[in-house]
């Protein structure tokens, strides 16, 4: 087996005051809203894993093709020596990177799932003697602080996470990338792309209900957490595709007029019936946005690759 180290940057004090700000201003602002990053407790990383299996949920089947057909390119293109993933979750996919990368010294997955992060990175160190593997449990929407392993670095961010950032967000984030690579060094970015309006709606909404319970799960954390007392059965799962934004929104309807107690918070909620709480969002792309946004934080998109039937793409930016 492979060195294998993980690595708390966030301390569970700064989790616990970050669940607590966030939840005191999403659950009290116009429209009510939580961030997607709450979802992903130990259920809700195994929900996650269950929901890249459905038949609904292309993204994944779809960005997996790719790594298929285009991991020696990327490999080739990038001769990095340190994989760097953010978001990394279970790693399947990225085994096509780990396979491609030939001259690898070290990956480095990052993500605020700690359960994620153990089975994963456990499971590629043995798999692959030789490799570092150092994990790092941290929010990718933080100044990105990683460890010293050798260059050129590959920063991976798969599986259209990217999305979920809010377009203010996403450009402060791409600037932090920027700023976190050095002369040399690439960015595989995994983006969906905007299609049919039916076949996006259903991969958020599917039909055995997975979904479903991912969203919610974001209720039963805050109730675990926070001492709150969400009934999650009195909550409906939403997923709605806004044109304008070129966006999915998942939201959680009130099914009647409540109120919910979060006694950490000191706080009660008054929901309206079918009042909705949005908690993720996750935008769709084009190429020449996807370009442009990379261009605006410092960085050039070089390769764009989609499966074949055009439903998801990743690209390979180098740094300006
Ligand atoms: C949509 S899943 C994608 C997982 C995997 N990359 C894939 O392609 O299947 C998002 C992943 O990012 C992690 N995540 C979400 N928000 C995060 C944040 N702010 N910082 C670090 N990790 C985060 C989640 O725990 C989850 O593993």
């Amino acid at each position: 087996m492979s060195p294998f180290r993980i690595t708390r940057i966030l301390p569970e004090d700064a989790t616990d005051a970050a669940l607590r700000a966030d939840v005191l201003a999403g659950l009290t602002g116009s429209p009510r809203t939580l961030p997607p990053k709450w979802f992903y407790d130990a259920r809700g990383s195994e929900l996650f894993e269950e929901i890249t299996a459905l038949p609904e949920y292309y993204p994944t089947r779809a960005e997996r093709e790719i790594l298929a057909a285009r991991s020696g390119e990327i490999a080739a293109a990038s001769g990095a020596r340190t994989l760097v993933e953010l978001g990394s979750g279970s790693s399947e996919k990225t085994r096509y990177l780990l396979d491609a990368l030939t001259g690898l010294g070290a990956y480095v997955p990052v993500d605020v799932s700690e359960s994620a992060l153990e089975g994963a990175g456990r499971a590629i160190a043995t798999e692959r003697p030789g490799l570092e593997v150092h994990a790092l449990i941290a929010d990718f929407t933080a100044a990105l602080e990683l460890p010293d392993t050798p260059g050129p670095r590959l920063l991976a961010f798969l599986g259209g996470t990217v999305g979920n950032l809010l377009p203010a967000e996403r450009s402060a984030f791409l600037t932090s990338v920027r700023a976190a690579l050095a002369p040399g060094d690439t960015l595989l970015l995994g983006t969906d792309l905007v299609k049919d309006e039916a076949v996006l709606v259903r991969a958020y909404d599917d039909a055995a209900g997975v979904t479903a319970a991912f969203d919610k799960n974001v209720l039963a954390v805050i109730n675990r957490e926070l001492d709150a007392d969400f009934d999650l059965a009195a909550f409906d799962h939403v997923a709605r595709w806004d044109p304008d934004r070129e966006w999915i929104e998942m939201r959680l309807r009130s099914r009647t007029a409540q109120t919910v107690k979060v006694q950490s918070l000191d706080l009660a909620v008054d929901f309206a019936a079918g009042e909705e709480l949005r908690t993720e969002v996750s935008a769709k792309f084009r190429e020449p946005g996807v370009r442009a946004e990379l261009a605006a934080a410092g960085l050039d998109l070089v390769h764009w690759w989609t499966d074949p039937q055009g439903r998801f793409a990743l690209s390979l930016s180098t740094v300006r």
